[in-house]
């Protein structure tokens, strides 16, 4: 597998698609595939009125915050800091801090 993305269109706000978690293979990175990814994911946001879509990322992964900012995504301000980075405390579950992203659908 090269690369795979895991999200849902969220039942409970129906504005909003969720991406909980998306890889690309170590060998294909830098090509592309992610944000192809994220792309397919933002169209089918669209094609079922969607306009927001809502990510989250561990604190200590740099390489993803990188990445949401270049997809378009915003953070979300938490009740956090690491290196200038917001998080929210327990995001998941306790212990599981994650850094929230936000981005609106053209
Ligand atoms: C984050 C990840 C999905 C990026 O996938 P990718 O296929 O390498 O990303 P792309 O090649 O599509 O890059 C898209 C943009 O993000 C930027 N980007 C990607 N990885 C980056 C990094 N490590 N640091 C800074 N910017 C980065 C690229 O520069 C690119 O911008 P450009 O199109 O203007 O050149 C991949 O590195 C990965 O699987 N990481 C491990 C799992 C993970 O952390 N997932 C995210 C948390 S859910």
């Amino acid at each position: 597998m090269v690369g795979f993305i895991i999200g849902f269109l969220s039942p409970s706000r129906p504005e909003e698609g969720y991406a909980h978690f998306l890889g690309v293979n170590p060998g294909y990175r830098g090509q592309g595939i992610g944000r192809c990814l994220y792309e397919r994911f933002f169209e089918a946001c669209r094609e079922n009125g969607r306009s927001i879509v809502r990510a989250c990322t561990a604190p200590v992964n740099k390489a993803s915050v990188a990445f949401h900012r270049e997809m378009g995504f915003s953070l979300v301000p938490g009740d956090g800091e690491s290196d200038g980075i917001p998080f929210i405390h327990d995001y998941n579950r306790p212990g599981d801090h994650k850094v929230e992203f936000v981005r609106r659908l053209g």
